[in-house]
């Protein structure tokens, strides 16, 4: 096949600033308290010291810097959609906060000389990089030899109970939508994800799996916290239009009411991996 003719190769609709500009304020009232037991855990385990300066690759609305900021000397804290900076200097800013710097930028290219840091994480993040090894690559060069990082996905969709239960009411609406399998060249493996970090130039790779419960009032407020949360379910609400989309929604609440009798909270896993820069 000529090249011209080639199919395009497959571009993640996430990689892009503007569905996370589109559900940023969603995604810092509903999402942001959710993630932060995720950047709790892990950042309790990196030991941060008063001396620090730690730097966060991907911070959207601000979820671990505002919880590492009281604990360390600076944060520099990047992403590249410029509505997430906004609400996290909003953010910051409303916690009294005054060693946060934030930066619009790309975390495959970090605007900092190496070593320049003694911490750093990428919550969440470099799994939407196009080029996720030069985010981590990135992370390494600007970490100081010894320094450490921790880096988190999210597990497999069947590991999670959220996240059946999400698809569970997709499916509801088009019967056709199925569960993802599982993609072992992902960092959804965790084999995979520990030989990326070694070869990213870290050493001492642990890749933890992480459960933490996602509460909610009621079958309605789950679907309706992942619509205001959740990129890929922002996108889809304005891909469908909102005719269509309250039609959707009808069929998601009713399948919920059913699925979630009695349930007002469900498990979601992520896989945490911690490593120390050689
Ligand atoms: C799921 S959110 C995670 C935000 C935050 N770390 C947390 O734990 O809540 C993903 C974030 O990655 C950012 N992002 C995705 N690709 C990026 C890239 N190439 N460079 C910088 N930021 C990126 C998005 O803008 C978004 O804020």
């Amino acid at each position: 096949m000529p090249a011209e003719n080639a199919p395009a190769p497959a571009v993640n609709p996430l990689s892009s600033p503007e569905p996370w500009d589109l559900v940023s304020e969603g995604y810092d009232e509903t999402t942001r308290e959710f993630l932060a037991k995720f950047s709790e855990y892990g950042i309790e385990k990196l030991e941060l010291r008063t001396d620090d300066r730690f730097i966060d690759v991907a911070c959207g609305p601000g979820t671990t810097s505002l919880l590492a900021a009281p604990l360390v000397r600076s944060v520099d804290a990047l992403d590249f959609s410029p509505e997430m900076l906004r609400i996290a200097r909003r953010n910051a800013s409303d916690a009294g906060l005054t060693n946060v710097t934030f930066h619009e930028g790309d975390g495959q290219d970090l605007p900092f000389s190496e070593s320049s840091f003694d911490k750093g994480v990428s919550m969440f993040g470099v799994m939407f990089f196009p080029d996720r090894r030069r985010g981590m690559r990135e992370l390494a060069r600007v970490i100081r030899p010894g320094g450490k990082v921790l880096i988190s996905s999210w597990a497999p969709i069947d590991m999670s109970s959220a996240m059946r239960t999400l698809f569970g009411a997709l499916s509801a609406i088009d019967p056709s939508r199925k569960m993802p399998e599982r993609d072992i060249s992902s960092l959804e493996n965790p084999e995979v994800f520990r030989k990326e970090l070694e070869e990213s130039g870290f050493g001492s790779v642990t890749v933890e799996p992480v459960e933490m419960s996602l509460d909610f009032e009621s079958p309605e407020a789950f679907w309706d916290g992942m619509v205001r949360g959740a990129a890929p379910l922002t996108l889809l609400r304005k891909r469908v239009g909102e005719e269509e989309f309250a039609r959707q929604t009808k069929i998601a609440h009713e399948y919920l009411r059913g699925a979630l009798r009695g349930v007002n909270s469900l498990a979601s896993v992520a896989y945490l991996a911690f490593g120390e820069k050689i």
